[in-house]
This record gives C-alpha cells, structure tokens and sequence, in this order.
C-alpha cells in the first residue's frame, strides 16, 4: 500500500468503530499519525492498540460531540499535542428515523449536535493551521439522506442534517480553496455497520434491489474513498459530493 500520507496528522471522529475506524485504518496505513476520537473510551483504545501493534501511529482522545464545549477541548487539545491537524475526517453522526411527530425537540437538537455543529466547529477550528501551512484535507461523511430527503432509512431531521453537511462542505470548499485546503463530501449508500443493523432482511432486500450493483456497502468502500479525498494526488478535487453507494443515488 502506498505510504502517501506520511507526516501529516488525522484526526477521525467516531473512529472506535464502523465507518470511522475504517478510515483510520485506511490513513494509518497510508502513513498518517490517526487521533481516533470517540465517545466510546474502550473500543477507542482497543483500535489504537491494534493500529501500533500493526506498527501504524495512532492515539485515542475522547469526546462527546454532543457537547460543544467537549469539541472545542478536543480541537485544542489535538492541536496542542500534535502541532495542528492536517486532515479532518468527520464521521461521526448519529441517526433519527421514524415521522416527525415522533422527534422531540431534544432529539432534534442532539442530532443536530452531532451531525451538523460538530462539523462546523471542528472545521473552523483546524482550518488556520491548514491554511497556515498551505495544505489541508477535509472530509465530511454526508449521507444520500441528504440529497433525498431521508427515506433508506434515515428520516427528515437526518436529511436536513446531512444536507447541511453537503452545504457546508461546498461553502468551505470555497472559502478554503486559495490557502491549498480542499473539503468535500462523501455520501455512503446502506453500509454495514452497527448503525444500521436494526434494519429487517426485507427492507434490506429493498435497497439492494434498486441498488446496482447489488449489495450493500462495506465500510472499506468508503475507507478508500476517502483515503482518495486526502491524498496529495486529490488537491483539485473539492466542493464535490462524492456517492459511494453502488449506484443508488443514479437517477
Ligand atoms: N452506515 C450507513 O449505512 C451510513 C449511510 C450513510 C451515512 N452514514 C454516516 O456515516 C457515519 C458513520 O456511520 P456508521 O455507520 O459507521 O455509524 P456507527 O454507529 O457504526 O459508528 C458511529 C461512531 O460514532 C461514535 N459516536 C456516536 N455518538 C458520538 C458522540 N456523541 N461523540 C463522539 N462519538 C460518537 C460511536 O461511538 C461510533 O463509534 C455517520 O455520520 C453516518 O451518518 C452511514
């Protein structure tokens, strides 16, 4: 595997597991020194052990997105002990499903939390020592959620979060750009993980019917992806929001 990333630092939220630690895995074994954050402490420290055992760089800081004031700790304890991040993968999200007569506002505003201000503020917080250095990576795992409206399985409050994302993501695509910072969006299709194990087999079936190349997603599809997205080779490519769904959202 090429070691394309070497010296340049990741941090990775909601990496102790699913998506999240797919990527970092993916850039620790490109060469990237990976901060795996996480609310989760255990499995957080459990996927560094492994990454150094591997003889990858890794370390673990926790975090509760929720709380803004958690992640703004988090952005200047990383900065402090790492000397800036280069490369911002945020992953993390949590789901809302079911009709909005069943979303309380409290919920809402944690998804909210979550999925969209943890976004904003962790990006706001990297992009001085991106731009400072000339050079920044930033990646926000969206949803196709977000472009439709909800509907494989997440619902309208997850669709407002992750269109926000998408939005987001082209905003700062174009403030970011003139100082060597891209940011664009990934939107994965029904992936397997533990978000989504509460799916039935037959609604299952359903996405996979309609999706072309008929299976559901792995986290390493959007691993690669995103190890894409950061490369040095990737520094024309931004605002894009990226599929990667087999081909679900074609029409
Ligand atoms: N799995 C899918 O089908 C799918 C599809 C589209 C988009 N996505 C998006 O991909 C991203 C990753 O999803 P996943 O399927 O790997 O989910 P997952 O539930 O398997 O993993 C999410 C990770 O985020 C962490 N996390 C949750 N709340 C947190 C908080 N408050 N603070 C810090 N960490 C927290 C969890 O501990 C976990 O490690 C999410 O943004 C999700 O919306 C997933």
């Amino acid at each position: 595997m090429q070691r394309n990333l070497t010296d340049r630092v990741a941090l990775v939220t909601g990496a102790a597991r699913g998506i999240g630690l797919a990527i970092a895995d993916r850039l620790a074994a490109r060469g990237a020194h990976v901060i795996i954050s996480d609310i989760d402490y255990e499995a957080g420290e459990r996927r560094v052990r492994h990454l150094a055992e591997r003889g990858d760089s890794a370390a673990f800081m926790k975090v509760d997105l929720a709380d803004p004031m958690c992640v703004l700790q988090l952005a200047r304890e990383a900065a402090a002990r790492f000397s800036g991040i280069d490369i911002l993968v945020n992953n993390a999200g949590i789901v809302s499903t079911g009709p909005i007569e069943d979303v309380g506002l409290a919920e809402f505003q944690r998804l909210i939390a979550i999925d969209l201000t943890s976004v904003f503020l962790l990006t706001k917080s990297v992009l001085p020592h991106m731009a400072a250095s000339n050079w920044g990576r930033i990646v926000n795992i969206a949803s196709v959620a977000g472009q439709r409206g909800g509907g494989l399985f997440g619902n309208s409050c997850y669709a407002a979060a992750k269109g926000a994302v998408i939005a987001f993501t082209k905003g700062i695509a174009l403030e970011a750009g003139p100082f060597g910072v891209t940011c664009n969006s990934i939107c994965p299709g029904l992936t397997d993980t533990d978000l989504t194990s509460s799916l039935t087999d037959k609604q299952r079936e359903g996405i996979i019917a309609t999706t072309p190349v008929g299976r559901t997603g792995q986290p390493e599809d959007i691993a690669e992806a995103t190890a894409f997205l950061v490369s040095p080779a990737a520094g024309f490519i931004t605002g894009v929001t990226l599929n990667v769904d087999g081909g679900f959202m074609r029409y």
